[in-house]
């Protein structure tokens, strides 16, 4: 293997190791979260607002709401077009792309495996969305199942564009 072979190999171990550790801690904390009379400061991030406008076409960025890990995808127009001609009966969990956006190009999600609550890879797997490294689970560029062990498509939550460069999430 040469040498930047092997930094990738590094850098994914890394990921992966950390994903799993991230979410064994997530795990047990967002329920007892949830269970917890919120005060001020959990209030105050009952809403999130998101500026998206130095997402380049094709990245995506995580951001925390509520404790979770929330990914916003600008998707380019290969993705789009992936994502619209899947056909619904092919789909484990069907939803057509057109329901789980308001604008194609930005894909807002809960970035939680819904199989054990992993992680997920952006930008990885065999459907060129998403990568669940815990047990396999493949996401497809509107974020659903697609291959894998986990039994529905990532969880979009409540959001709104509050103009063009902002999303208000929650
Ligand atoms: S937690 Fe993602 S595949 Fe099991």
């Amino acid at each position: 293997m040469d040498k930047s072979g092997k930094k990738n190999r590094r850098e994914f171990l890394f990921t992966a190791s950390y994903t799993v550790g991230a979410v064994g801690l997530g795990a047990t904390i967002w329920p007892f979260i949830d269970q917890m009379n919120p005060d001020s400061s959990v209030k105050a991030l009952a809403t999130t607002e998101v500026d998206i406008s130095q997402i380049e076409p094709g990245k995506a960025i995580t951001v925390l709401w509520r404790g979770k890990p929330v990914f916003v995808k600008r998707r380019t127009p290969e993705e789009i077009a992936d994502a619209k001609k899947v056909k619904l009966e092919s789909l484990k969990h069907p939803e057509k792309d057109e329901d789980r956006v308001k604008k194609e190009e930005w894909l807002v999600m809960l970035g939680i495996c819904t199989h054990l609550g992993c992680v997920p890879l952006s930008n990885k797997g065999e459907y060129n969305g998403w990568f669940c490294p815990c047990h396999g689970s493949h996401y497809d560029t509107s974020g659903r199942i697609r291959k894998g062990p986990a039994p529905t498509n990532m969880e979009v939550p409540k959001y709104e564009f509050v103009d063009n460069n902002t999303i208000k999430i929650g």
